[in-house]
């Protein structure tokens, strides 16, 4: 059955950007021109996502209000004629159907998608994490999905990590008894562990939020214990998971920026500007002004 759902999870606090997220959740912070999560919500869309599930918590209905309609400032746009910006603000209404889940206990990523459970029902589904805004001609997600034909397994997006960056992501074992397909692009594998030390890293493939995952997940996800940082962790599922199904990881084209970090921030803001038909020459010349000042 075709990938039609994607599960969005964005409870959490966005403790890396407070101030700035102290009333604003994190996923609406502007990247260039729209908020952070619009970007996922468009690689999604242009992946077939037909329904996008929110897990969200207090605090976070701006979220949902951003992909409603809004008729007053429609209204307001219509009656002076803006038709550029009334079309720019439709757009993002008509986008997706969205479903809203609430995640009353932030107990971890796992958890959060496990709240998804009842909204996804027995169909493997795709799992995004907005703060991870990836550039790219070809949807990194529709890579994934690819791979998840093919296989008929769970699928988790990977790139590579420098060593002593272990701590802040999933790592992945490699399968080393059977072959990676695709150019060496989707990758069988045996395991994986959240956030180790670097000396324990099985590999330098670190997971990126981007997966692919078969119903099974949320019986695994039931029996997940409270792992690394006392939270259920989506990766011990994957990895419980393993033992009964394959999993691959895929790497996939174009540039990751970690969103939810300001430095991650504001390389995607940076990137997406010197390419913008608006913002890059002007972006250009101002920092060529200011570097050779230095
Ligand atoms: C989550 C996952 C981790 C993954 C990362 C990618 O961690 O638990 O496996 O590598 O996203 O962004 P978080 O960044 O939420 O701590």
């Amino acid at each position: 059955m075709r990938v039609r759902t994607a599960v969005f999870p964005v409870a959490g606090w966005g403790t890396r950007f407070l101030p700035a997220t102290k009333a604003v959740p994190k996923e609406l912070l502007p990247v260039l021109d729209r908020p952070a999560i619009q970007y996922a919500m468009e690689e999604a869309i242009a992946a077939g996502i037909e329904r996008i599930v929110l897990v969200t918590s207090d605090g976070k209905r701006a979220i949902e209000d951003h992909f409603d309609a809004a008729p007053d400032l429609e209204a307001f746009l219509e009656a002076r004629g803006d038709i550029e910006r009334l079309r720019v603000v439709r757009a993002v209404s008509d986008m997706v159907n969205l479903v809203t889940v609430r995640q009353k206990e932030q107990l971890g990523l796992g958890h959060a998608v496990l709240m998804a459970r009842d909204a996804v029902g027995h169909e493997s589904f795709a799992v995004v994490l907005p703060d991870d805004l990836i550039v790219s001609e070809r949807p990194a997600l529709s890579e994934l999905i690819d791979a998840h034909e093919e296989t008929h397994g769970s699928v988790v997006a990977v790139m590579e990590i420098p060593r002593e960056d272990s701590i802040r992501y999933g790592v992945v074992e490699i399968d080393p008894d059977l072959p990676a397909t695709d150019g060496g692009r989707t990758i069988p594998l045996r395991g994986l562990i959240e956030k180790p030390a670097p000396a324990d890293a099985p590999s330098n493939l670190g997971i990126v939020g981007r997966y692919v995952l078969t119903p099974k997940i949320f019986e695994k996800l039931e029996r997940t214990a409270h792992g690394v940082g006392n939270e259920i962790q989506l990766t011990d599922a994957i990895q419980a998971l393993a033992a009964e199904q394959p999993i691959v990881g895929r790497r996939f084209s174009g540039r990751r920026f970690d969103v939810g970090s300001p430095e991650g921030w504001l390389a995607a803001n940076i990137d997406l500007a010197l390419d913008h038909p608006h913002y890059g020459g002007p972006l250009r010349t101002w920092l060529n002004a200011r570097l050779t000042e230095r």
